[in-house]
């Protein structure tokens, strides 16, 4: 398949799309099955790449996974969890970040676990300091080497107080998939607590974990000796609906988004409202359009949950560059999660980015030097171009651009979408993009 598009820009995008399990819940539910004695079967599983690296991780480990009775299920037996060899591990180096997350699970069924080098998107150092740290706390040593990290538990790891320097999904998902199976009580302390996170919480109940969700980030985990296998549907992925919601508002279209759900996406409702977006909510999706026109800015900041996510910041900023006002986005999570807009300014775009935190509180990366605060001001013109897709979210981000704008572009490294898009080129075609291959 090649990995280049040429899109024809300037048709409205009009027609009902279908979202399945969150890649961000999927990928972690799919982790967890490694801590049960028994199998497990996930509902709503989402056919893109990250679910392939996800699987082929776990049957390096000894896991079967199969299909499940219904269509998008599959299913997991950990029964002969074993040792997987160093340089197949590594085989999947640079392609995810899901690898660090093993670590607690196979340190309690084998003792040990190793990590190549870790992958994911170029948004900024995406370091796992954190996740090193919360292993060593619950009793785990960690070793460097040259092809990675081992880590060893000589006994079983044990429960802990931990208190996270920043609410990171990555690192409270590490803590809950360790903390269900060592010895003892473990506190968390501002711990993330995204919907997802959630989900996962709800998987490892029906494992039989015990965990408590407390006022103010107040995770506590009760473990347990043993934990069985799980039925559980993914919840639906909430970025890929709000990115479907941005194409539409961009390309002045009307998008209805089976399966995207109104609790999980209150506030981007809020700013897809103020920025001049129409919506309407039923029992099994929402309906994304444009209001009327006028005067219609905003400023937001993406942060922790229940913040602004920082994955619909790059497709709300296209979105941005075609509707009136002047806004601001104030980039907290990530450093570098903004330098997807240089092509969109060469496409035409208003939008400048300052190293100062624009619009609210100063965050982390205030006075460091990064370009982490975006004035967007619109509506602009945008003309085809020659773009290469950056990152996951920027991608699909261009791909809107490139619906939005006049004439016809170039979009290379389309490849990567699929890492977390589920088939989005027939989506395309069922709203009515104008595109081919090559
Ligand atoms: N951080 C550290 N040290 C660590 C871990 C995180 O400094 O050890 C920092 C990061 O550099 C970042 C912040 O903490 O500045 C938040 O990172 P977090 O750990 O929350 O991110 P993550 O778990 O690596 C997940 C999603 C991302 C999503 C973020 C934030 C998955 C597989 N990835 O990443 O999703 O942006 O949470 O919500 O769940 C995507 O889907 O495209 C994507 C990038």
């Amino acid at each position: 398949m090649t990995d280049v598009l040429t899109v024809h820009g300037g048709t409205p995008l009009k027609g009902d799309i279908v979202v399945r399990g969150a890649k961000n819940l999927v990928s972690k539910a799919m982790v967890a099955t490694l801590l049960g004695e028994s199998a497990s079967r996930l509902r709503a599983v989402p056919e893109i790449a990250d679910v392939r690296i996800v699987s082929s991780l776990l049957e390096l480990h000894g896991v079967q996974v199969g299909a499940g009775d219904e269509h998008d299920e599959l299913t997991f037996d950990p029964t002969n969890v074993e040792k997987a060899h160093v340089a197949d591990i590594d085989a999947h180096a640079g392609s995810s970040r899901i690898p660090i997350l093993l670590c607690g699970p196979l340190l309690h069924r084998l003792g040990e676990a190793f990590i190549p080098d870790l992958g994911g998107c170029r948004i900024g150092d995406r370091p796992i300091d954190y996740h090193l740290e919360v292993l060593r706390q619950f009793g785990a040593t960690v070793e460097k080497r040259p092809e990675g990290l081992r880590l060893t538990a000589a006994q079983r790891l044990h429960g802990t107080k931990l208190t996270l320097p920043y609410p990171s999904v990555g690192s409270t998902e590490q803590v809950l998939l360790t903390a269900v199976r060592a010895k003892g009580l473990t506190e968390l302390r501002n711990a993330a607590i995204e919907p997802e996170i959630l989900d996962l919480i709800a998987v490892l109940q029906k494992m039989g974990a015990i965990i408590s969700v407390d006022i103010d980030r107040v995770i506590r985990i009760e473990g347990v000796d043993t934990l069985q296998g799980f039925t559980h549907r993914a919840m639906p992925d909430r970025i890929e609906a709000a990115s479907w919601a941005c194409a539409a508002l961009a390309t002045h279209g009307e998008i209805y988004v089976q399966g995207a759900r109104q609790p999980d996406m209150m506030t981007f409702l809020n700013v897809f409202r103020k920025i001049g977006g129409a919506f309407e909510v039923d029992d099994d999706g929402i309906r994304f359009s444009r209001g009327g026109e006028g005067q219609r800015s905003v400023v937001l900041e993406t942060d922790v949950h229940p913040g602004f996510m920082t994955d619909w910041q790059q497709p709300l900023v296209v979105a941005l560059t075609q509707t009136s006002g002047l806004s601001i986005v104030h980039e907290t999570v990530y450093e570098n999660r903004l330098g997807f807009t240089k092509a969109l300014v060469d496409m035409g775009a208003h939008i400048q980015l300052f190293r100062e935190c624009l619009g609210g509180l100063p965050c982390r990366f205030g006075q460091r030097n990064f370009l982490h605060s975006a004035v967007v001001s619109g509506p602009t013109t945008l003309r085809g171009a020659d773009i290469e897709v950056p990152d996951l979210r920027g991608g699909f981000s261009y791909l809107i651009a490139a619906l939005a704008a006049q004439g016809t572009s170039t979009v290379r490294g389309v490849d990567l979408i699929y890492r977390g898009y589920e088939k989005f080129l027939d989506k395309l075609d069922g709203v009515g993009a104008r595109y081919e291959r090559g």
